[in-house]
């Protein structure tokens, strides 16, 4: 028996053993007795009589075990030239004189602070200093527009918002201050206090309401690590369901950080002193668990890179970083991988660089398509490592456990599940599938420490969403098979969410925004398959009668409204180019937009119409709007 079964099993065959040792890596205040509150399914509950503080486990345990000068943090940005290495002394300084500030502002335990921050430091600072107060920070991806950030500014009720002057995208300077006032302006919550970084690339206007990050971290002092339970919130990041309001996903404090620090060790291959380098964003579950969280608990050193893998200025920027700081790790989304090698597909940017220390690439957040997983593998001539997760879960699900043994590669297979998570496939009647027959995948329960134990202050959706389908699973809202070796395939989604550069987006909440334009009576939004991006969003509009389409240069002017419209309102990362004027959409006999078949056609992947389709012909008038033709 490999290395890997064994874990795997004593993971099945005790699994409170298992990770109440698992947990042992930590400091706790109290430590835990007992593994798995099980009292209340599926609201299971994990090490619930242990007390600690993340923030501490994060930082000042390091510094205390003699790590101080180590890099903790190092910040690499070549869209403004900024590079800065926090070591873990630093950083546990900066947390605890920012944590004073929170405190000052009236944040406590318990209390939410929203952070909408560009890629700095700060954005990494403002969540520790949460940690360490007990608060819950719920973080919002920069690229989301106003009325994203509203949405989230009302349902998790803030006393403190944090945030910066600007972002830079690119070569653009992007305002946040104007977002952030747009957003609380349109909230029915109000927060107390907002906290601006102000970055020299542009400064913000501070009003009654602003406090400047720099004035007040020099006016205050250090708090101090506030324990908690284990099964507090440590945060609540909002994901993408099928409808326009986004999920609160809760993720509890002892939980996640068990799980996160065993995954750094035996999935990730990092260790205490070694580097590594997640590129995405702190805004995305990947940056919560493995820019932040996971390396700092491990004691490791993680970059925060604020660029992109292209364009910032080159196709070699990775490269750059991976051998300025010895990077042993590196974890990015596959359409990262696509931009270089269509930037640069012979890969002459990484030739001048030491990637001697580089073991892995890991892959996740789409579908990593075989072909990029070829290029990269002949590029880096290292393991390339597709996992497959999710928001809900904080860690991987199905993974090659680099740091356990490699298993053997089948492309396409983000390989099998890791110990702790039960992968079964189902038909529509709940029962598991043959192997090598799709059906929807689902999670026995309970599921393993880190994922979410309900959604925020909606225990209904967190029952309706993922728990109902199936009694006694979860529902992980993709779609797949397992082969004889039980090797799991992800396909795609089964609902209305999208994944668009590695970015998950809800195709119901750009209808939401295309629907309240004056004109359109009706319309459908479908992800179709992209060489680049993995999937982007194409919208099709049904006007409403007395709308003169005929009238002269309407059309592209709708188009171009509605195209600025889910802009405006979702945010450019939605990435929604694309609206076409049609005359009717495909729809049941019970009046469900048939989106599926809509794509099957926009793919060319041509599958028989569904039964229930209550007029073929509308279906076939569409076919010339769909295939572009
Ligand atoms: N703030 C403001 N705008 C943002 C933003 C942010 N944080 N992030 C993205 N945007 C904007 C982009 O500028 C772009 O605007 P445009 O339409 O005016 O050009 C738009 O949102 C779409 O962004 P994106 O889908 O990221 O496309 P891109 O062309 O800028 O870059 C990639 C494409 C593949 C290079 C890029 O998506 C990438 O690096 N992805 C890496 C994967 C990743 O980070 N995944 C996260 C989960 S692991
Ligand atoms: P997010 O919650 O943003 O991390 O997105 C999670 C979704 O991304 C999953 O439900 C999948 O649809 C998709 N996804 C993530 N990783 C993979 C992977 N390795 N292979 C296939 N799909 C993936």
């Amino acid at each position: 028996m490999g290395d890997y079964e064994e874990i795997f099993s004593a993971s099945v065959s005790d699994r409170e053993r298992f990770w109440l040792d698992a947990a042992g890596a930590l400091d706790w205040h109290r430590a835990p007795a007992k593994a798995l509150d099980d009292s209340r399914p599926p609201f299971y509950r994990w090490f619930p009589d242990g007390e600690l503080n993340v923030c501490h486990n994060a930082l000042d345990r390091h510094v205390e075990a003699g790590r101080g000068d180590q890099a903790a943090l190092v910040y690499d940005s070549p869209v403004t030239g900024a590079k800065s290495v926090h070591s873990y002394r630093r950083l546990r300084d900066e947390v605890a004189v920012f944590a004073g500030v929170l405190r000052d502002l009236g944040v406590g335990t318990g209390d939410r602070v929203v952070i909408y921050m560009p890629m700095v430091p700060e954005a990494a600072v403002a969540m520790l200093a949460c940690a360490r107060l007990g608060a819950v920070h719920s973080v919002v991806f920069g690229g989301f527009a106003a009325r994203e950030l509203a949405v989230r500014i009302d349902d998790a009720a803030p006393t403190v918002v944090v945030s910066a002057s600007c972002g830079i995208e690119g070569s653009r300077v992007i305002e946040y201050k104007p977002l952030l006032d747009a957003a609380v302006g349109m909230a029915s919550h109000k927060p107390l206090k907002n906290v601006i970084l102000q970055r020299p690339q542009a400064r913000a206007e501070l009003g009654e309401r602003d406090v400047d990050w720099a004035s007040a971290c020099a006016a205050a002092s250090p708090a101090a690590p506030v324990p908690v339970q284990s099964t507090d919130p440590l945060y609540v990041l909002y994901t993408s369901g099928t409808t326009g309001k986004p999920k609160g996903v809760v993720r509890d404090s002892g939980g996640y950080a068990t799980a996160l620090t065993w995954s750094m060790s035996n999935v990730y291959d990092v260790g205490p002193g070694q580097t590594l380098f997640t590129a995405s964003d702190v805004g995305w579950v990947v940056g919560h668990s493995y820019i932040v969280y996971a390396p700092l608990l491990a004691g490791a050193t993680s970059v925060l890179y604020e660029g992109k893998p292209v364009g910032t200025p080159d196709a070699g920027q990775f490269w750059r970083v991976a051998s300025e700081y010895g990077v042993r790790s590196m974890f990015t989304a596959p359409t990262a991988f696509r931009a270089l090698k269509k930037e640069d597909p012979e890969g002459t940017h990484a030739r001048g660089y030491d990637l001697s220390a580089l073991k892995y690439l890991f892959l996740a957040g789409e579908r990593l398509d075989p072909e990029t997983y070829r290029w990269a593998s002949e590029l880096l001539g290292i393991p390339v490592i597709d996992h497959w997760w999710q928001t809900e879960t904080g860690w991987p699900i199905v993974a090659n456990p680099a740091g356990i043994e490699l298993l053997p590669v089948k492309p396409g297979s983000p390989t099998r599940p890791l110990p702790g998570w039960d992968i079964q496939v189902l038909d529509g009647d709940g029962k598991p599938v043959p192997p090598g027959t799709n059906g929807a995948i689902v999670a026995k329960l309970p599921m393993p420490p880190g994922a979410l134990p309900t959604l925020w202050n909606d225990d209904e959706r967190f029952l309706s969403s993922y728990m109902s389908a199936f009694e006694g699973y979860y529902l992980t809202g993709d779609g797949g098979y397992l082969d004889e070796d039980g090797y799991l395939y992800v396909m795609g989604r089964t609902d209305d969410v999208i994944n668009v550069a590695g970015h998950r987006l809800s195709t119901g909440g750009m209808e939401e925004v295309l629907a309240s334009h004056p004109d359109v009576a009706e319309c459908a939004v479908i992800g179709v398959a992209d060489q680049l991006k993995g999937q982007v969003p194409r919208g099709f509009v049904v006007l409403k009668s007395g709308v003169d389409a005929a009238a002269d240069g309407y059309t592209s002017r709708l188009r171009a409204e509605l195209v600025q419209l889910v802009r405006d309102q979702v945010g450019a990362v939605a990435s929604l180019k694309d609206v076409a004027v049609v005359a009717a959409l495909p729809k049941t006999r019970s009046g469900k937009i048939l989106r599926k078949a809509m794509r099957n056609i926009a793919e060319g992947t041509e599958e028989p119409v569904p039964s229930t389709i209550e007029d073929a012909s509308v279906l076939d008038a569409l076919r010339p709007a769909l295939r572009k033709e």
